[in-house]
């Protein structure tokens, strides 16, 4: 028998997805009665893990053991995320010292399986049912300025290298009243901007209040007509499901930021085709096109894996070459890791890891330049920045420029504030500038 637990701790590791779902069980255990505490000393921790790449994953077993206390004691730990799904019961027989484990659609039954860990059982629960867990959390209460909203989860695309349409299932969207009330919610606990979140966001589907059916363009519309949401993002895209009516919707509402993250990955056809990816080079640039002629001014970012099994120095060379081509403002690039279970995990022509090293020091080398030149671009201009976290100098604030770029400023404005910044210089992963006039209206 454990003592039930009265302070809790939720580290969230991966995604954007996973920091929304970690903020979702601090609630619920907060609307049980638990106080979050960051400190050593929580009863309980939820490591909500990532299990994209084999590093990620790993970090999970090494968190867990270094939660025992130098006194020999230790919280409750509960393994939640995608490490727990991926392998469940697996898990707790790897490391006795986690006493539940959680998958990510399951996260609403954390309380009674804590309850029950206090019982002495080690409860497991990895169901995925289609998205009963939103139904059962408490409603949202109070935000930063930037909120997450989960509203689409899973992915149907099964490229042959990725985890996710194992760990979190086949896509669903979840419903456009449900999705309009927790948006309401958010903006009456003080958010003013919102990121849209799914694996594959852009497969949003759903039907509005009159019945008519819509995709991802129909929510943003709504969500722009909301009181105090003054900024909508979303993230991440698939290029086979950007739509017109999205396209257009980057031409038609102020309120959608000039900002797209579209991962394309590779740069060559053979190993997109390999990928299982439903685009070529030339389609995706074809994409990105259209998306410029409907709004100019747009941020595109992406993802990339570099060494994906029988990458040449050929299709390397391609990757390079797309960068160029778009210009991205910002990316991710990874090395690929080899994940269980998938297609690619089998596949011939490993890449050595130095070859791997190689070419991710050119990619990121490339991929930085490109993120300067876009930031240089900005130099003298006028941005209204939504200001979301002290910085580190006395009086300094940072927020996000509509590009998403963070912008460094002395002002007295507050967290939430969106002000006016003239932009004076630029880093290839910032901006700094000087306030204008000290608010713009929103
Ligand atoms: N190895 C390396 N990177 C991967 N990603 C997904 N799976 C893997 C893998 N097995 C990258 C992709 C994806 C991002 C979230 O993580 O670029 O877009
Ligand atoms: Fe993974 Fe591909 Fe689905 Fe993205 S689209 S989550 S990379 S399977």
């Amino acid at each position: 028998m454990t003592a039930l637990p009265t302070t809790f701790r939720v580290k969230s590791f991966g995604c954007q997805m996973n920091v929304y779902d970690g903020e979702r069980m601090a609630e619920l255990l907060e609307s049980q009665g638990l106080t979050a505490t960051s400190g050593d000393e929580a009863d309980l921790v939820v490591l909500n893990t990532c299990h994209i790449r084999e590093k990620a994953a790993e970090r999970a077993y090494s968190d867990v053991g270094r939660l025992r206390r130098d006194d020999g004691t230790r919280p409750i730990i509960a393994l939640a995320g995608c490490v727990a799904q991926a392998e469940g019961a697996e898990a707790a027989k790897r490391s006795k010292m986690i006493d539940l484990v959680v998958g990510p659609q399951a996260y609403h039954r954390l309380p009674e399986m804590v309850a029950a860990v206090a019982r002495g059982e080690r409860p497991v629960d990895t169901d995925m049912p289609a998205i009963a867990k939103f139904a059962a959390l408490p409603p949202r209460r109070r935000s930063g300025p930037s909120a997450f909203l989960t509203v689409q989860e899973g992915c149907d695309k099964f490229c042959t290298y990725c985890v996710v349409p194992y760990t979190r299932g086949a896509e669903i969207s979840r419903p456009f009243a449900d999705l309009l009330a927790e948006a309401r919610a958010l903006a009456e606990g003080g958010a003013r901007e919102i990121t849209l979140l799914g694996q594959n966001v852009n497969a949003w589907s759903g039907e509005s209040q009159d019945g008519g059916a819509g995709g991802l363009d129909m929510l943003i519309r709504a969500i722009a007509r909301i009181d105090g949401i003054e900024r909508i993002r979303y993230t991440t895209s698939h290029p086979a499901d950007l739509t017109d009516a999205l396209i257009a919707a980057h031409r038609e509402i102020d309120k959608l930021m000039p900002y797209l993250h579209l991962p394309v990955q590779s740069g060559s056809d053979a190993i997109l085709k390999a990928m299982n990816r439903s685009h070529s080079a030339a389609s995706y640039l074809k994409l990105i096109e259209r998306v410029r002629v409907a709004r100019p001014d747009i941020a595109i970012s992406g993802d990339f894996i570099v060494g994906f099994p029988g990458e040449t120095e050929k299709d390397f060379c391609d990757t390079l070459a797309i960068v160029d081509a778009v210009g991205y403002a910002s990316a991710y690039s990874f090395k690929y890791s080899p994940r269980p279970g998938t297609p690619a995990a089998s596949m011939e022509g490993a890449v050595e890891a130095q070859v791997m090293d190689e070419r991710l020091q050119r990619l990121q080398d490339r991929l930085r330049a490109h993120s300067l030149a876009f930031n240089q671009a900005t130099i003298g201009k006028d941005l209204a920045i939504l200001i979301d976290r002290k910085g580190r100098l006395p009086g300094q604030m940072i927020g996000k420029s509509p590009w998403l770029q963070s912008v460094f400023v002395e002002t007295g404005a507050a967290i939430g504030d969106l002000v006016d910044v003239s932009i004076t210089h630029a880093l290839p992963n910032s901006l700094g500038g000087a306030l204008r006039r000290p608010a713009v209206a929103a």
